[in-house]
């Protein structure tokens, strides 16, 4: 190749963006790049930054302050953001921060490559649209390269549920799905390259409806069943669902779709119904633990994580308590917790906030109960066997450590062939983060 560039990506945020990242990496291929693991090697330098909360914005900032300084001995240096801070602020980040070439917005990674063209001119770039056509067509086929055994699929973008704290419906646009034959011809390539577990994304992945070929609307059930068919993949996951989507027959997949793994991350946000209410989420703590109790009733082992906001404005004592309660009955295999963090153009941010103390001590003792509910969950392991995805090797000579399908990280001794295949291991012990078992010899 003529002309070889380095290209260093910085990922931030949601799964979502790790799926991007790795398909503008492709499409920068197309312009000469390869991707390398520091800013110091590279012509060109991207952000994929992440707008949830304050915090996840202002590192944006302190890192490009950075990274900037890096154009003093290579001033041919390009640097970019990408993500959901490129779309919340766009113009803005090139005036508080000069260096920055380019500013790409979700939805405009298809026109990078031209992009490209433009600042290597010295001029920037800007694009934070929303474009009519779909990106996924633009961008280029995946290359065939041989890679790792798990891989994200992004079925669905966008979000139309306008919870109140949440920036996402403004950064993402409108909800769209893929059309569910590009998904199955995306997720047979990733099969073909070693894949053995694909996980389906979207910011409200259970609202995919897709279009199908015969024309009718696909739900996330049908396309999970349409995957399933695929031989060589093992797995099927998706992330991340609102309770009000669970659909009959997404429920029901649960129970009789082997390839479907036993984890749902399905988020509440808080146990109380005023709350609730003026999270503007549109289903109370009472329907919640009916959809769970439903889940459970059709796959009695899955293991439930979910999302959880303290101190949103006006959360009382009562409130927090409500929310306490909802996490001892559900009983979850994990959870994030965050403080509510006031975002700009969200309907909350105009609401009285909680004190900050109060708001932390608040998420203090929630995040001592789902670490107790997390321990237990992962300690029930001890003695039963569980499927293994083995990924990498471990740190100890002869192991290899991979996921189970309740996605505990786990370790055994296994030989190296067993690398990127499902195995049968039987847990003897429950570590601090992961478990440890035994092959068992079929
Ligand atoms: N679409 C997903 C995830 C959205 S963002 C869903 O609906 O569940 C991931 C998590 O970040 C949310 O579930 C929520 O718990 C948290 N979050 C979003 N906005 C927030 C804010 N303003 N302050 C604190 N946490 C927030
Ligand atoms: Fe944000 Fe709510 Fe949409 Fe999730 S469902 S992305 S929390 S607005
Ligand atoms: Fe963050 Fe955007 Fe994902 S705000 S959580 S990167 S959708």
């Amino acid at each position: 190749m003529a002309d070889t560039k380095k290209l260093f990506i910085k990922t931030y945020g949601c799964q979502m963006n790790v799926y991007d990242s790795e398909r503008m990496a492709e499409a920068m291929g197309s312009k000469g790049y390869t991707e390398v693991s520091s800013p110091e090697e590279a012509d060109m330098i991207l952000l994929n930054t992440c707008h949830i909360r304050e915090k996840a914005a202002e590192k944006v900032y302190s890192e490009l302050g950075r990274l900037k300084t890096l154009k003093t001995d290579k001033p041919d240096l390009k640097i970019g953001v990408a993500g959901c801070v490129a779309q919340a602020e766009g113009e803005e980040i090139m005036r508080r921060q000069p260096a920055v070439d380019l500013v790409v917005g979700p939805q405009s990674y298809h026109r990078l490559p031209e992009m490209e063209e433009k600042i290597q001119t010295g001029r920037k770039a800007l694009d934070t649209d929303f474009p009519e056509e779909d990106k996924f067509d633009h961008l280029k086929s995946r290359p065939k390269a041989k890679r790792g055994p798990t891989a994200f699929l992004t079925v669905q973008e966008g979000c139309d549920k306008f919870c109140a704290f949440c920036v996402v419906p403004y950064t993402r646009g409108a909800e769209v799905s893929r059309p569910a034959s590009r998904i199955v011809t995306e997720a047979r390539d990733l099969v073909e390259r070693g894949v053995r577990e694909i996980t389906l994304l979207g910011q409200n992945v259970n609202a995919y409806h897709g279009a199908a070929d015969d024309g009718f609307d696909t739900s996330l059930a049908q396309l999970i069943w349409q995957l399933d068919k695929i031989d060589g993949l093992e797995r099927i996951r998706f992330t991340t669902s609102h309770p009000n989507d669970m659909t009959d027959d997404l429920i029901e997949a649960h129970g009789t779709c082997d390839k479907l793994m036993p984890y749902l991350h399905l988020p509440v946000q808080s146990g109380s119904n005023r709350i609730l209410k003026a999270m503007n989420r549109k289903h109370t703590a009472e329907e919640y633990l009916k959809v769970i109790e439903r889940i459970r009733a059709a796959r009695p082992d899955i293991m439930l994580s979910g999302d959880f906001i303290v101190g949103f404005p006006g959360e009382t004592d009562q409130d927090f308590e409500d929310t306490m309660s909802l996490i001892r009955a559900t009983n979850y295999g994990s959870a994030f917790s965050f403080k509510y963090s006031t975002r700009p153009g969200t309907p909350a941010a105009e609401k009285p906030q909680v004190d900050d103390g109060v708001a932390s001590e608040r998420l203090q003792r929630l995040q001592t109960l789902i670490s107790e509910q997390q321990r237990a969950g992962q300690d029930s392991m001890v003695g039963r066997k569980v499927k293994v995805l083995f990924e990498k090797r471990g740190r100890r000579e002869g192991q290899l450590i991979g996921k189970s399908e309740y996605l505990h990280a786990t370790h055994a001794f296994a030989p190296d062939h067993l690398l990127g295949e499902v195995a049968e291991v039987l847990i003897t012990a429950s570590e601090t983060n992961s478990l440890t078992g035994e092959l068992v010899s079929s």
